[in-house]
């Protein structure tokens, strides 16, 4: 995670399609647009601040069939930009006012996923700390009748310790049942600083004050096994050696400089003739949507969120609906438009290959764990993509999703016997792959169940 990867915010835009490449095939258009939407928002942030604030975010909207790559790109992106990133769907949000989640909780999940990953940078900087005072106090628990201050002077007992230690390490207490007290307060403490003025968790915080009366102190000894005790210490460890005020606060620059919210099935809240009461209450999340994306204020358990810089890509098929039916204003706050095509055969065939993360590099990693050796030829790869865009014809078009279950059902018999293969090589030819395949898929009504 702290790998030296250039920053985002360094990267010109061939530089970010280049990276993108690497693991979403064509779709160019969509890839030169968000490469430069990222771009924007650096040249933004250079400006001074009086002309800045005449300069709106451009934010994204991704048009395409299913399966294309519009949520893998949108990945990519926060994966390559280190940037505090969410999906969510816009069918999940209803009009505040009714039950259900309101569009600013989207904020707050963007923020919760900005927290983990400052303490999870942070945590990784501290690593070695951490480890050795967990060990340390894992110790102490194991051998509670020697006295730590002895140990250095009495030899047997730190010999005890050091023989201790390296069982502890090999795992062979991981299992053993240990007594430790384990603090109540804490959690409380951190519910009633996390309320963020919901309901929800105003009856959190109402109940942890409740539970606070009834336990007079505040620590609990509880019996655990090392391995969760472990898992409670380094928590707490964590906590010791991570500045909260420090972590919220780079959390927050990040969420609000560098966030990228996908909001998925935007199309699925659009609607062309506002009749009926549904149509109504979809446009009521749209308009909510609205000064989340033109730059509101939204408050969270670590403080208020302002949320003009924040980067929302919004996607969907737009099969029954258009663009144009979405509310004025909201077309109007996604001014950059991309489409994303079907796949061709000839893209399912790189997709099945080039990628880092290529579906026939996966099945080899996997079977290899059983000492398997699986070997694609050239031609079998070609017949499989022709196959997989045969069958998104002549059923439902899914898209490259349509690889994985033309893999699954190629590779079916070898995932089932392949312990029975142990150290064998095996060669996918396009035999092979006819064999396997071609009676399902010239069948419609066959291949409309398993493929
Ligand atoms: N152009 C592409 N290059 C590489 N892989 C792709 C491409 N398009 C899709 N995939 C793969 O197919 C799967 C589905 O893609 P993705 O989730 O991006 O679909 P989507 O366009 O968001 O569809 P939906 O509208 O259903 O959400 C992913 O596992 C992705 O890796
Ligand atoms: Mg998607």
């Amino acid at each position: 995670m702290l790998e030296n990867k250039k920053s985002l915010d360094d990267m010109v835009p061939s530089e970010i399609v280049r990276s993108l490449d690497e693991y979403i095939v064509g779709q160019e258009e969509a890839k030169r647009t968000i490469a430069i939407a990222i771009r924007n928002r650096v040249r933004r942030k250079r400006l001074p601040e009086d002309i800045r604030d005449e300069v709106t975010p451009k934010n994204i909207l991704m048009i395409g069939p299913t399966g294309v790559g519009k949520t893998e790109i949108a990945r990519r992106i926060a994966k390559l930009a280190n940037a505090p990133f969410i999906k969510v769907e816009a069918t999940k949000y209803t009009e505040v006012g009714y039950v259900g989640r309101d569009v600013e909780s989207m904020i707050r999940d963007l923020m919760a996923a900005s927290v983990a990953m400052v303490r999870e940078e942070m945590a990784q900087q501290r690593h070695d700390e951490v480890d050795r005072r967990v060990e340390e106090r894992l110790l102490d628990l194991l051998l509670p009748a020697i006295d730590k201050s002895k140990a250095e002077t009495d030899v047997s007992v730190g010999e005890t310790r050091e023989r201790f230690r390296s069982m502890l390490r090999s795992g062979v207490f991981d299992e053993k049942e240990i007594e430790m007290p384990v603090d109540m307060k804490a959690h409380v403490g951190f519910e009633l600083m996390g309320s963020s003025g919901s309901m929800e968790d105003l009856q959190n915080a109402l109940s942890s004050i409740g539970n606070m009366f009834s336990s007079s102190s505040g620590k609990k000894t509880r019996k655990l096994s090392v391995k969760r005790a472990r898992e409670i210490i380094e928590e707490e460890e964590l906590d010791k050696v991570i500045d909260p005020d420090k972590a919220v606060d780079e959390a927050k620059t990040r969420a609000e400089e560098m966030g990228i919210i996908f909001i998925d099935e935007i199309d699925k809240v659009a609607s062309h003739n506002s009749t009926s009461n549904s149509d109504v209450s979809r446009e009521g999340v749209q308009r909510d949507i609205l000064p989340i994306v033109e730059g509101s204020k939204v408050s969270t358990k670590w403080g208020v969120i302002d949320t003009t810089n924040i980067l929302f890509i919004a996607a969907g098929a737009f099969s029954f609906s258009k663009p144009s039916d979405l509310i004025p204003e909201l077309q109007g706050r996604f001014p950059l438009r991309v489409e994303l095509h079907d796949l061709t055969a000839d893209e399912f065939y790189r997709i099945l290959t080039e990628p880092q993360n290529a579906i026939t590099k996966q099945y080899k990693a996997l079977l290899s764990t059983e000492g398997v050796n699986v070997e694609f030829d050239d031609e079998a790869l070609h017949e499989i993509a022709r196959i997989a865009s045969d069958v998104n014809q002549t059923n439902d078009n899914i898209g490259a999703r349509r690889l994985y279950t033309v893999m699954e059902k190629l590779l079916e018999e070898l995932a089932f016997s392949a312990d029975q293969l142990n150290g064998q090589t095996i060669n996918i030819t396009k035999g092979y792959v006819a064999e396997r395949l071609n009676g399902i898929a010239e069948d419609q009504d066959l291949s409309r169940y398993i493929l």
